[in-house]
C-alpha cells in the first residue's frame, strides 16, 4: 500500500509538472488520469472492443470474487467526509487547475431560493441548464442529435439485492442483460456507481463483457453540487477507481445523480477526464414503488403511460426534431419490468443505441483499444472535438411505424485515423503507460 501510494504520488508529481505547460485556449485539454495508473487490472474482463465470437450469456462470471474491494476505499453509500485530508484525494487535487473551477460555495437546502435567477453557474437542478457559462468545457450531452434515435441509459447499476431471496433475486442481473442480449443484442449505456459495484462486481463485469458502454455515476450517489471540492473529487476518484479495479477501464463519461451538476462540478469532472451525459426524457421510474424502493410514490401505471405517450407521439409523426437520451434505471423489480416491457416497442419506433453511440463517441474510455460502433451523424468526440477515429457505424434497423424515420444512417464524418489497439494510455501499469499519459497531457 505504501509502495503503491508513493508510486501514485510520483506519477502525480509528474503530471502536475507537465500541467503548467498545457495551452489554455478553447476547451481545457483533457488527459488520461495518471492517478489510476497503479490499479492492477482484473482478470475475466474483455480488454478491447469489438470482440469476435459469442458474447456471454447465462450466469454471471465469478472472477470478481477474488478482488479486494474494501482496502483503499471509503465506506459505501456515504459521502467521503474526510476527503480533504484523504491522501489519495489530496494527491488528485494537486493535478487540478483550480483557477478553472468556479469559486462558488456548495449548494444547500435553501440555495434554490437565494440563487441568482441569471443562473451564473449553469446549475441544472435550478433550471435545466446544460450549456456551461464558462467557455473552457463543452456542453453536456443531453439528447441524440438525429431524430428517430433513442439513447438507452440505465442508471444505478449494477443490480443486486440484499437480502437475496428467490423472489427478488430473479430481477437482479443478469436479468436485464440477458433480456437485452435476447432482443437484438441491444447495447446501452450503463451508469454504474462505485458503492453498487462493491455488491455486484460480477454483474459489472458481465455488463462490460456484453459490449455495453460503462460510465461512472460517482462513488456514493450524492447531490454533487452540495459537496465540497474535495468531496466532489472523491466521488469521481473512488467511482473511477472501483471501475478500473473491477473492469480494467477508465470511463470518460459520467452522469450526475439526480442530474445535480453546475459549472464547479463540471470543471472538476472535466479535469478528471469526464464528460457529462444528461437526458431529455425522464421516465421517473426510480420513484415507482418496488423491491428496495418501498417508499416510491409514482404509480407504475403512470411511468408506463409516460413511455407509451412518447412512443405514440413518435408513431404519429410528432417527434421529428431530435432524438432522445432517455433516463431509466436498473434499480428495482419495477424499473426492470418497465424497461423490459417497453424495449421491443422502442426498438420498433426508434433506432436504439447507447447515448454515447448516437453522439458518435466511439471511444468512451481512456483505453483506446475499445472502439464502439457509432451512429455516424454528428462528428464529435468525447472531449468535444471532431471525431478522429474510424469506428464502425451501427447498422440501422429501420424504425417502423413512423411517418418520418428513414432509418438510413450516414457514414461517419470527419474520420481520419484509426483508433485500434494503439497506445492505451492508462491500461498498462508500465512506464510506457505513464509516458503515453504525459504525451497525451502535453498534446
Ligand atoms: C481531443 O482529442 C483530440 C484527439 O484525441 C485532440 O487532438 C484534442 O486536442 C483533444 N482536445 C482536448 C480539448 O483535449
Ligand atoms: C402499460 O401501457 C400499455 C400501453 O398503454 C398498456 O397496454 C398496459 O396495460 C400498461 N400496463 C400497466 C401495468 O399499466
Ligand atoms: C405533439 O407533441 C407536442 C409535444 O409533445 C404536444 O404538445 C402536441 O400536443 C402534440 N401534437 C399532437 C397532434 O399530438
Ligand atoms: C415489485 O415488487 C413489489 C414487492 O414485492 C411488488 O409489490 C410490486 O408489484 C412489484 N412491481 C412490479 C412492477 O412487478
Ligand atoms: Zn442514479
Amino acid at each position: 500500500m505504501t509502495l503503491k501510494l508513493s508510486a501514485a504520488l510520483a506519477v502525480l508529481f509528474f503530471a502536475a509538472t507537465t500541467n503548467a505547460a498545457t495551452p489554455t485556449t478553447g476547451y481545457l485539454p483533457q488527459t488520461s488520469p495518471a492517478w489510476l495508473a497503479d490499479i492492477p487490472l482484473p482478470s475475466g474482463v474483455i480488454k478491447s472492443w469489438p470482440q469476435t465470437g459469442a458474447v456471454p450469456s447465462g450466469p454471471l462470471p465469478t472472477t470478481a470474487a477474488a478482488l479486494d474491494l474494501t482496502t483503499g476505499y471509503p465506506a459505501t453509500f456515504q459521502i467521503v467526509t474526510d476527503a480533504a485530508t484523504d491522501p489519495q484525494i489530496v494527491a488528485v487535487m494537486k493535478t487540478i487547475d483550480w483557477t478553472k473551477v468556479p469559486n462558488v460555495a456548495p449548494t444547500t437546502e435553501t440555495t434554490m431560493t437565494t440563487y441568482s435567477p441569471s443562473d451564473p453557474y449553469c446549475w441544472w437542478t435550478y433550471n435545466g441548464c446544460v450549456t456551461p457559462k464558462v467557455d473552457y468545457i463543452p456542453p453536456d450531452i443531453s439528447n441524440c442529435p438525429k431524430e428517430g434515435t433513442w439513447g438507452l441509459t440505465y442508471d444505478d447499476g449494477p443490480m443486486y439485492y440484499f437480502p437475496v431471496t428467490p423472489e427478488n433475486e430473479k430481477w437482479a442481473e443478469p436479468n436485464l442483460y440477458n433480456y437485452l442480449l435476447a432482443h437484438n443484442d441491444q447495447k446501452a449505456n450503463l451508469m454504474y456507481y462505485g458503492s453498487r459495484i462493491v455488491g455486484a462486481p460480477d454483474a459489472a463485469q458481465r455488463g462490460l463483457n456484453d459490449g455495453h458502454t460503462i460510465c461512472v455515476h460517482t462513488w456514493s450517489h450524492p447531490y454533487m453540487t452540495r459537496l465540497t471540492n474535495a468531496q466532489v473529487v472523491a466521488e469521481f476518484y473512488y467511482g473511477l477507481k472501483m471501475i478500473k479495479q473491477v473492469l480494467g477501464i477508465t470511463p470518460r463519461c459520467w452522469r450526475p445523480p439526480y442530474g445535480d451538476v453546475d459549472d464547479r462540478v463540471r470543471s472538476i469532472a472535466w479535469q478528471m477526464g469526464l464528460r457529462n451525459i444528461m437526458w431529455d426524457l425522464d421516465t421517473n421510474d426510480w420513484q415507482i414503488p418496488g423491491d428496495l424502493v418501498p417508499g416510491g410514490t409514482l404509480p407504475y401505471s403512470q411511468a408506463n403511460a409516460t413511455v407509451a405517450g412518447w412512443l405514440e407521439n413518435r408513431a404519429k409523426g410528432n417527434d421529428t426534431k431530435v432524438g432522445h437520451v432517455v433516463l431509466e434505471h436498473e434499480l428495482s423489480n419495477s424499473t426492470i419490468t418497465l424497461a423490459e416491457f417497453w424495449l421491443p416497442t422502442i426498438q420498433k419506433e426508434f433506432q436504439t443505441m447507447p447515448a454515447t453511440a448516437c453522439n458518435d463517441i466511439a471511444q468512451p474510455y481512456w483505453e483506446e483499444s475499445f472502439v464502439y460502433p457509432i451512429q455516424g451523424t454528428v462528428a464529435i468526440s468525447m472531449n468535444g472535438s471532431t471525431t478522429n477515429v474510424q469506428a464502425p457505424q451501427i447498422s440501422g434497423s429501420t424504425p417502423s411505424g413512423t411517418s418520418s424515420g428513414s432509418g438510413a444512417v450516414s457514414a461517419p464524418t470527419g474520420a481520419s485515423k484509426t483508433g485500434g489497439a494503439g497506445h492505451a494510455a492508462v491500461s498498462k501499469i508500465t512506464v510506457f503507460g505513464l509516458v503515453a499519459a504525459a504525451v497525451a497531457y502535453i498534446l
